[in-house]
């Protein structure tokens, strides 16, 4: 017998009177003496199989779920009524005339359901079990699906797709390597590739002015909801290019794929903002621009209070919520203002009537200057200006978390632009690059005078909150390049040692280019509303870097260390 003729979620009324076979996992079995039903799944659907036939029927009672059967039999109409509208293939069943158990399975350690009770780490351990129900199977499709559309839209828009080392050298992406140990060349070792961002300047300067790669990063750093050891990203780089070309292309893009995968017509161009009035307005580099809750400066009205702290500060912004927050949640707001360092004071006008801890030190008359008709509550932050915002957007981002409803399948991007080329790090005194060191500054000869002041052609993709991807236009003369270099402190020794091919290929007739990278895990799971990238990735790492399924990390064999000169050291 052919393991099947069709799959599980094809058949419909038209199909009635086919004699066919299908292969699938056991979902669910019913027993109603003379006759019973299994339902028979695989990743297309699901069909009820009916069985009549008593020696069938014996059979079907030694079968358990998710065993593996095929079964032949007559595609038939259900009766009237009995039609089952949430199944695709609910108007027919099939009468089977023959089954075949292919494969059985144990008791599984949790039931293979949309909602699963189980804990993550039993689904992770189990990752082909856990794979096996809707939700996830579903995940893992749209990706294809998603990643299929990527590759239509970028081909058309005749772009090369180029494979680069994942073995590579540390590159300058601000996390911890993977390092692996060369078992050729003593004490040398490989760097995974936190991304392809040297090969893909390389690769433009070799001529390939339009390249684009499903790239997998690596990256030793701490997990979160939105971060894994291993991620894909979208990585593109053009040549001839200014920051508006990208923009144009990556929301071309995104119209290509959302209309495609979700047949959702996309509003372009996106919005933009630069990074100074992000700060400003929400706080954050990557606000979510879906709730219209903003910080307020209110410098000037709390000049006016008699409360020393407010007074002197040279900035005190505030939130002003609507309705009165309970203490409980107060306290929360306060314990994620000293996070940033801050302190966090509030007050409430609730029936008319002012309330808090803060208001004493304000006259009715100042208090009337916060202009509040209905109850609320305000959040309140001073000191230097950019520690209140972030203090403040840090608030929001909890107040959006927490108290404000989701707003599910809405989705708002914006761009996020003139970020600042360096930060200044407290720990070592020095500049350090905000995003990577290869960034064209707008203006060169500010990096020449006052670096800290450089605004780089650097923009982020911010997409309900969340850094959806990064990109710049980067610097393609070699004088800059090493200029850029010396402002972060690589001397000339390092400059060349770690990417002296860079350097010296920026001597070979190196075109203007830039690009961006998209973090792919991150847009599906924001696509389907998923709120971590864990459930959009068939074999994930768990928070803290484990493989529950293959057991890894794991030790190897001393005699594999020796190979590649490794000793571990207890220490
Ligand atoms: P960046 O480091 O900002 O830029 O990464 C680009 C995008 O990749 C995603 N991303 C991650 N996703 C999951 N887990 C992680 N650990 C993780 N880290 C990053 C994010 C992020 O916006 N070479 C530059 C890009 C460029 O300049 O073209 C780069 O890698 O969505």
């Amino acid at each position: 017998m052919k393991y099947r003729t069709h799959n599980c979620g094809e058949l419909r009324k038209s199909d009635v009177d086919t004699q066919v076979v299908l292969a699938g996992w056991v979902d669910s079995i019913r027993d109603h003496g003379k006759v019973g039903f299994i339902n028979l799944r695989d990743r297309t659907g699901i069909t009820q199989i009916v069985v009549k036939d008593e020696n069938l029927l014996k059979l079907m009672r030694e079968i358990g779920h998710e065993w593996v059967i095929s079964v032949s039999g007559i595609v038939s109409l259900r009766p009237n009524g009995m039609e089952n509208p949430e199944l695709l293939t609910g108007e027919i069943d099939v009468e089977a005339d023959k089954i075949e158990v292919i494969s059985k399975s144990k008791v599984t350690p949790f039931v293979i359901a949309d909602e699963v009770k189980a804990k993550d780490e039993l689904r992770l351990r189990y990752r082909y079990l856990d794979l096996r129900r809707y939700p996830m199977q579903r995940a893992i499709i749209f990706k294809s699906e998603v990643y299929q559309a990527i590759i239509e839209y970028l081909h058309n828009q005749g772009f090369v797709n180029i494979e680069t080392p994942i073995l590579g050298r540390s590159t300058p992406e601000g996390a911890r390597d993977f390092i692996v140990p060369s078992r050729l060349h003593l004490g040398k070792f490989y760097s995974l590739t936190q991304s392809p961002q040297i090969y893909k300047q390389l690769l433009i300067i070799a001529g390939f002015d339009r390249y684009y790669q499903l790239a997998k990063c690596f990256r030793d750093e701490d997990q979160r909801r939105d971060r894994q050891l291993e991620f894909t990203q979208l990585d593109v780089e053009l040549a001839f290019v200014d920051e508006e070309d990208v923009f144009e292309l990556t929301e071309g893009l995104m119209e290509y794929i959302f209309k495609k995968v979700l047949n959702m017509h996309l509003h372009t161009p996106f919005k933009r903002m630069t990074y100074e009035e992000a700060i400003e307005k929400y706080g954050s580099e990557k606000p979510d621009t879906r709730y219209d809750l903003f910080l307020t400066d209110i410098s000037e009205i709390a000049k006016k209070s008699e409360f020393r702290i407010f007074k002197e500060a040279n900035t005190v912004k505030c939130i002003i919520c609507e309705g009165d927050i309970p203490k409980k949640e107060l306290n929360n707001f306060e314990n994620i203002a000293k996070g940033y360092g801050m302190g966090l004071s509030w007050l409430k006008f609730i029936g008319g009537k002012f309330s808090g801890p803060v208001c004493k030190f304000f006259s009715e008359e100042v208090l009337g200057e916060f202009g509040l008709s209905k109850n609320s509550t305000v959040l309140i932050v001073a000191g230097e200006s950019k520690r209140v915002s972030k203090a403040l957007g840090g608030v929001r981002r909890e107040l959006i978390d927490k108290q404000l409803l989701q707003k599910s399948g809405k989705y708002d991007f914006t761009w996020i632009t003139d970020f600042p080329m360096f930060e200044y790090d407290k720990d070592t005194g020095r500049l350090v690059p905000s995003h990577h060191i290869f960034v064209m500054p707008k203006e060169p000869e500010v990096i020449e005078n006052n670096p800290e002041a450089a605004i780089g052609k650097l923009y982020d993709l911010v997409l309900n909150g969340v850094e959806l991807g990064t990109g710049s236009i980067r610097i393609h003369i070699r004088n800059l390049q090493e200029k850029v270099m010396e402002i972060i402190g690589l001397d000339k020794d390092r400059r060349v040692k770690e990417f002296g091919c860079l350097l010296e290929a920026l001597e070979y007739g190196a075109p203007p280019h830039g690009g961006i990278a998209l973090g792919l895990d991150r847009l599906i799971a924001i696509m389907l509303n998923i709120p971590s990238i864990q459930d959009v990735i068939a074999f994930p790492k768990t928070l803290t870097g484990v493989g529950l399924l293959e057991g890894i990390p794991s030790e190897v064999d001393e005699a594999q260390l020796k190979e590649v000169h490794v000793k571990i050291r207890n220490e």
